[in-house]
C-alpha cells in the first residue's frame, strides 16, 4: 500500500481544511488551539468524541496506562484519550500529509507532551512489542485486508493482559460486485471481513475474550444524518473550501450513507484481550 493509493478516499484530499475550520472560528495559524474547538473537525469517525469516550469506558484507561492509536488520522481521538484520560499516547498514522497536520495540531494543542505521532505502516514490525496496555482502532482496519498479520501485529504491540477496542465495517450481507467496486475506489477497502471471519482471524492471531457488537443500526442514521447536513451546508463548505472539495466529500458521505441503507454494509465494535 502507497500514500498514492488511499487518496482515492476524498476524505483524505486537502487534509489542511481542518486550518480553514480553525481560521473561520476565529483562531489564527499559529495560535494554541482549544481542544473542544478542533474536536469538531478533527474525528474521522462516527459519533465523534462520543465514541471515543465509550472506548476509553470500556477499556478502563487510568493515566500509567500506553495507549497505541492505530491509523489515527488527524489525532483527534489521540488527543482526547490523552485529554481525557491522561494516557500516554503513541498516534501511529501512514499518510505523510496526515501525520504532518496531527503533529502539528498536537503540539497547537499543548499535548505534545502526552501524545507522540509516529509515521508508519501497522503492518511493519511494531517499535516497542509488548509496549501496549491498550490498543485503539477508529475505522482505519478497513483499509487492511491482510489481516492475519493486521491482528498477529496487535497482539505483537499488546503486553499479556492488554486489550483492544477496534470500531470497523464488516460485510453483513453479501456485497454486491458494484458495492465491491465502489469500496474499492472510494473508500479504498477491500475483502471486509463476515463476522465468522473476524473471530477465527482474532483466535489465530492469539487474541481472546472477544466480544463483538454489531451496531449497524446506528451507523446507519449517523451516516443518513451526516449526508444530509452536509448536503444542506453547501453555500457554507464552499465558501470555506470550493466547490471541489465540497462535490468530492458530498460523493463520499452520500456514497456511504447509501451502502449501510442497502444493508449490505455493517458496522462493528469489537473487543479482545492478549491473554
Ligand atoms: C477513517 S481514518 C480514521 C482516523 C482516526 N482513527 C479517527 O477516527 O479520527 C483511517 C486512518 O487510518 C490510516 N491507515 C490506513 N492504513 C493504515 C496502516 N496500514 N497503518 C497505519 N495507518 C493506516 C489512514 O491513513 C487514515 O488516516
Amino acid at each position: 500500500m502507497t500514500d498514492g493509493d488511499i487518496k482515492t478516499m476524498k476524505l483524505y484530499s486537502r487534509v489542511d481544511r481542518v486550518y480553514a475550520e480553525l481560521r473561520n472560528a476565529g483562531i489564527g495559524d499559529d495560535d494554541p488551539v482549544p481542544l473542544d474547538v478542533l474536536c469538531r473537525f478533527d474525528q474521522y469517525h462516527y459519533r465523534g468524541t462520543d465514541a471515543v469516550e465509550e472506548g476509553i469506558a470500556r477499556l478502563a484507561l487510568r493515566p500509567h496506562h500506553r495507549v497505541l492509536d492505530v491509523g489515527s488520522g488527524l489525532g483527534g481521538p489521540a488527543r482526547y484519550i490523552a485529554s481525557r484520560a491522561g494516557c500516554a499516547v503513541t498516534a501511529l498514522e501512514l499518510q505523510e500529509d496526515v501525520h504532518e497536520v496531527a503533529s502539528r495540531l498536537t503540539r497547537r494543542c499543548g499535548l505534545a507532551h502526552l501524545v507522540r505521532h509516529r509515521q508508519g505502516n501497522v503492518l511493519d514490525e511494531p517499535a516497542e512489542p509488548g509496549g501496549f496496555d491498550a490498543l485503539f482502532a477508529w475505522l482505519s482496519f478497513l483499509h487492511i485486508p491482510e489481516r492475519g498479520r493486521l491482528y498477529r501485529r496487535c497482539f505483537e504491540a499488546l503486553r499479556p493482559g492488554g486489550a483492544m477496542y477496534v470500531e470497523d465495517y464488516f460485510e453483513r450481507g453479501t456485497l454486491t460486485g458494484e458495492e465491491r467496486d465502489t469500496l474499492a475506489v472510494k473508500v479504498y477497502s477491500r475483502d471486509l471481513p463476515r463476522l465468522d471471519d473476524l473471530y477465527r482471524d482474532l483466535d489465530r492471531a492469539g487474541l481472546a475474550e472477544v466480544e463483538i457488537e454489531d451496531v449497524t443500526e446506528s451507523w446507519t442514521d449517523h451516516v443518513a444524518e451526516r449526508a444530509r447536513a452536509y448536503r444542506a451546508g453547501r453555500a457554507r463548505e464552499i465558501a470555506l473550501h470550493g466547490e471541489e472539495v465540497f462535490a468530492g466529500l458530498d460523493d463520499f458521505y452520500s456514497t456511504i450513507a447509501r451502502l449501510f441503507r442497502a444493508g449490505n454494509l455493517g458496522g462493528m465494535r469489537l473487543v479482545a484481550r492478549k491473554p
